[in-house]
């Protein structure tokens, strides 16, 4: 079908006219189990009562002032945002790229108001994901985002996952600081091991480093925590998120400590749209329910039933799936076929997943799921691998 939309997003077919909790519906009515979540977006799934609510209340008072008013709910989010994490200050954006931009930013703002104005460079890791405006996609690094996007040098240096040898000889008196994913999504669901955390915080404190973790996908308790660097007890002085955050409404967050935020005085950053009142109003209701007593541990307890489903599939199918990985409900499977085939076989049943690198797929599944739709899943996908194990390799 033409369609007047730019060719970047390869002019997708499959339409979807509702959403109710895991699944999406197309407008013959067909039903499909939606592991896909709006790229871990939608951590409540679709349409959650409570989200519908706050956006509808909000609706019907205000739907944007801008920054240069106080916004009562854009506060509320930051203070909760700080009471919950080691952050201490909040910038509000509409999307993860603008989130890390902020943060690229703010680093390199620190040391300009401490004089040391040529530590500018940023260190990245590889296979990382950082969003797809300029600055981000020079930190990834990956020369499918880069082609004819990016000549030269761009300022931002990258070294080998989890060698922190290869860190510290990269750090000069250039480097502004460091940022990575504490679990890597578009790179294939990779934990970064905590031990490798701690070298890095350690050698940033050593070097006069700033230290960024990226959690636009892995947090807002897609990892069973808040934020998945509080499984290891390491602190990051920047963080970004977004995604999740407003569980289907664009919102983004930059947070930092008070001693790296301070020099982002009146006019150094700004957004028109960032911290919203719609955003803000869905944001506060988003951690209203991930933040009750209990859920994250319920939906944690769902979430290793579903892991132990999987991992019997790859007893069962080893020539199809090879092994999950992740943490939470960021989890994904490396497969041993082709993950395009598994994404398709899944798609034909009503499952739809998400492609990612290293030949896995994630499944991102909303946070709220119940066993029955953990069992559903695992059935389509059991189908799906006996499937493509009786299909001869073409
Ligand atoms: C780790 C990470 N950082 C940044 C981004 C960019 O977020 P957005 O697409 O909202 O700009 C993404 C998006 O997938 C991501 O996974």
């Amino acid at each position: 079908m033409s369609s007047a939309l730019m060719s970047n997003y390869g002019n997708p077919e499959l339409e979807f006219e509702r959403g109710q909790g895991c699944y999406l519906y197309t407008p013959e009515g067909e039903r499909y189990l939606d592991f896909t979540m709006g790229i871990a977006v939608n951590c409540l799934g679709h349409c959650h009562p409570h989200l519908v609510a706050a956006l509808q209340e909000q609706s019907t008072r205000i739907w944007h002032s801008s920054n240069l008013f106080r916004i009562p709910q854009t506060e509320r989010l930051a203070k909760r945002l700080v009471e919950l994490t080691f952050a201490d200050k909040v910038f509000f954006s509409n999307s993860g790229t603008e989130a890390v931009e902020a943060g690229f930013k703010i680093m390199r703002r620190y040391h300009y108001s401490r004089g040391d104005k040529e530590r500018v460079r940023i260190i990245a890791l590889t296979q990382s994901f950082h969003g797809r405006t300029l600055a981000p996609i020079a930190a990834s690094a990956n020369p499918a985002h880069m082609e004819g996007f990016l000549p030269g040098d761009t300022g931002f240096d990258q070294v080998p996952f989890g060698d922190i040898h290869a860190l510290r000889a990269a750090i000069t008196d250039k480097t502004a600081g460091v940022i990575l994913e504490p679990i890597q999504g578009e790179g294939g669901i990779r934990l970064t091991p905590f031990e490798y955390l701690l070298q890095v915080r350690e050698l940033c404190d050593e070097m006069g480093i700033l230290l960024m973790f990226d959690e636009v996908q892995s947090g807002v308790g897609r990892s069973g925590y808040l934020y998945a660097y509080q499984a290891s007890g390491i602190t990051p002085d920047l963080l970004a998120s977004a995604k999740g955050l407003g569980g289907g409404f664009p919102i983004g967050a930059c947070l930092a400590t008070e001693r790296v935020a301070a020099p982002m005085v009146a006019g150094t950053h700004g957004s028109t749209f960032g911290g919203n009142p719609l955003a803000t109003a869905v944001g506060n209701a988003v951690l209203d329910v991930i933040t009750a007593d209990g859920f994250l541990r319920s939906a944690m307890e769902n979430a290793a039933y579903l892991r132990t489903g999987l991992n019997r599939l790859i007893t069962t199918y080893p020539e199809v799936l090879a092994e999950v990985t992740g943490m939470g409900y960021m989890i994904g499977l490396k497969c041993v076929s082709s993950n395009a085939d598994l994404i398709k076989t899944l798609q034909k049943k009503r499952l739809l997943a998400v492609k990612a690198g290293g030949n896995s797929i994630r499944l991102l599944p909303p946070l709220n799921l119940t066993r029955d739709e953990i069992d559903e899943a695992l059935a389509i996908l059991e189908s799906a691998c006996a499937e493509i194990k009786s299909t001869p390799a073409s």
